[in-house]
């Protein structure tokens, strides 16, 4: 598959109404994308964030969806919604997401599950019938904890790998070929947003604050403008079935799994 110039392509984002998918809805629409759908369970920060994307890129542009990626039906209701108003649907950001060490249900109902509802109502359906070019596009929000072991946050860190597994499994060839959709997976490194701010730390395992402070002291957290721009060039270029990382305000590089049938040395299992 050729570039994917979202110019005139319309976007559903999931969580879109602050934080990350916020921002990667205005960096569509700068570029010229026909329109967004955010959708999300917080109506409250929906209004605000519909008032501030119409008086930067004017009316029509954006709707609001009250939507819990949870159940099925709204999520499929998001789809409908989007395509009676803007008559086409092409990208899906699969970016709703929880961190909270005292809800575990949640980070797997919402992070893991949520994604996988996603999957099944937009690849599996709507954006293979529903789009307005040859191909479409899902991005998942997965993160830098999705490729190697925090222990300070294992269930989130779990959550994240699932999402990583499930982005190159529905990224193989045998499925870009039946459905001409692209799935690839986004990897921000530490963002300040409200997903750090709002989380209760206490819940957290205690290594949670020494991980982020280390984190901190190694060099400065990337803006939420920076991680948007990593996500247009990873939907516009990216190839079917990648993984890349986007931190601290480089451009996006690709994580690649170790392929174990390319070992050259196997390690054995020893009794020490
Ligand atoms: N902020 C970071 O440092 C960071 C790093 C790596 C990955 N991520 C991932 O990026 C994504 C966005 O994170 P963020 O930092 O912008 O978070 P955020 O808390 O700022 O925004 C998350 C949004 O998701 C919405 N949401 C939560 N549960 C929902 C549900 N059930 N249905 C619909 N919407 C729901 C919230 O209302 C909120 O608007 C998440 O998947 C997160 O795991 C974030």
């Amino acid at each position: 598959m050729a570039s994917f110039p979202v110019r005139n392509k319309v976007a559903l984002i999931t969580g879109g109404v602050e934080g990350i998918g916020l921002a990667i809805a205005k960096e569509l629409l700068r570029n010229g994308a026909r329109g967004v759908t955010l959708a999300d369970l917080n109506s409250n920060l929906g209004k605000t964030a519909m008032q501030e994307l119409e008086s930067s890129f004017g009316a029509n542009k954006a709707i609001f969806v009250e939507t819990d990626v949870r159940d099925i039906d709204k999520f499929e209701a998001a789809f409908i919604r989007t395509i009676e108003v803007f008559e086409q649907i092409d990208i899906l950001v699969n970016n709703a997401g929880n961190l909270d060490g005292n809800q575990r249900n949640n980070e797997i109902d919402i992070n893991l599950k949520g994604t996988i509802n996603g999957m099944l109502v937009g690849f599996e359906k709507y954006l293979q019938t529903n789009r307005s070019g040859n191909h479409a596009v899902i991005m998942n929000l997965c993160s830098t904890t999705g490729l190697k072991a925090k222990g300070s946050i294992p269930i989130y860190n779990s959550t994240k790998f699932a999402v990583h597994g499930l982005t190159i499994a529905w990224g193989t060839k045998a499925h870009f070929e039946r459905s001409k959709v692209k799935v690839v997976a986004l990897c921000p490194g530490v963002t300040f947003t409200n997903l750090l701010k709002k989380v209760s730390r206490r819940n957290l395992e205690a290594s949670y604050e020494e991980h982020m402070s280390k984190y901190e002291a190694s060099g400065p957290f990337q803006t939420l403008e920076q991680c948007a721009e990593g996500a247009l060039q990873v939907i516009e270029l990216a190839p079917n079935g990648t993984v890349w990382v986007v931190e601290r305000g480089e451009k996006p590089y690709q994580f690649v799994l170790p392929d174990r049938f390319k070992f050259t040395e196997k390690k054995y299992i020893t009794n020490q």
